[in-house]
């Protein structure tokens, strides 16, 4: 079950960060200023299963453009369909914001999540050498949201 966060996410939805994401993780100040800021801008959803969130998506709105800021899924329960279903709900939730298109940036050696990207339709529009702290280059993905627009 896919739903909106709620304050009391905030802990889960911190532990997951740090376990996706590594060194560019979010700090818990961060993370529950998102959540209980009630930010129009800002949407954070969490993935259910049986209870335990077992994943989150964080999606900003600008004016025509959406941008799919995190999506992370726990280890154990990947390959399940719940980040599918997450971005599915950005995806739904995008254009009532007045977003044309979604658009990510992922690690160029993220093999998982260029496979789930592609899978979902996303395609490369562009590429940032040296990205991150690492110095691996950032992949610039997009999705179009309503249809027959090709932006
Ligand atoms: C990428 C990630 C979010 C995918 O979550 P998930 O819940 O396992 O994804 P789904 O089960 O919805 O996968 C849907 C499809 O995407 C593709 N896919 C997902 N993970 C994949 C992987 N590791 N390798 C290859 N294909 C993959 C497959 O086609 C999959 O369908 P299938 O399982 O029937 O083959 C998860 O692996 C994750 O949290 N990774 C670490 C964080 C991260 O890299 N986030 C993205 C960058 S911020």
């Amino acid at each position: 079950m896919i739903r909106q966060a709620r304050p009391a996410d905030v802990a889960a939805v911190v532990a997951l960060e740090a376990d996706t994401q590594g060194e560019d993780a979010w700090s818990e100040a961060l993370v529950r200023d998102g959540i209980e800021g009630g930010l129009p801008t800002i949407s954070y959803l969490v993935g259910l299963v049986e209870d335990r969130v077992a994943g989150y998506a964080v999606a900003s709105y600008a004016g025509d453009i959406a941008e799919l800021q995190r999506i992370g899924v726990a280890a154990d329960v990947r390959r399940h369909g719940i980040a599918t279903a997450l971005l599915d709900a950005v995806v739904a939730e995008a254009p009532g914001t007045g977003a044309n298109r979604l658009l990510l940036e992922v690690r160029e050696d993220n093999a998982g999540a260029l496979a789930f990207y592609a899978a979902r339709g996303f395609v490369e529009i562009d590429r940032r050498p040296r990205y991150y702290r690492d110095g691996a280059a950032a992949v610039v993905m997009r999705i179009p949201l309503l249809k027959g627009c090709s932006f």
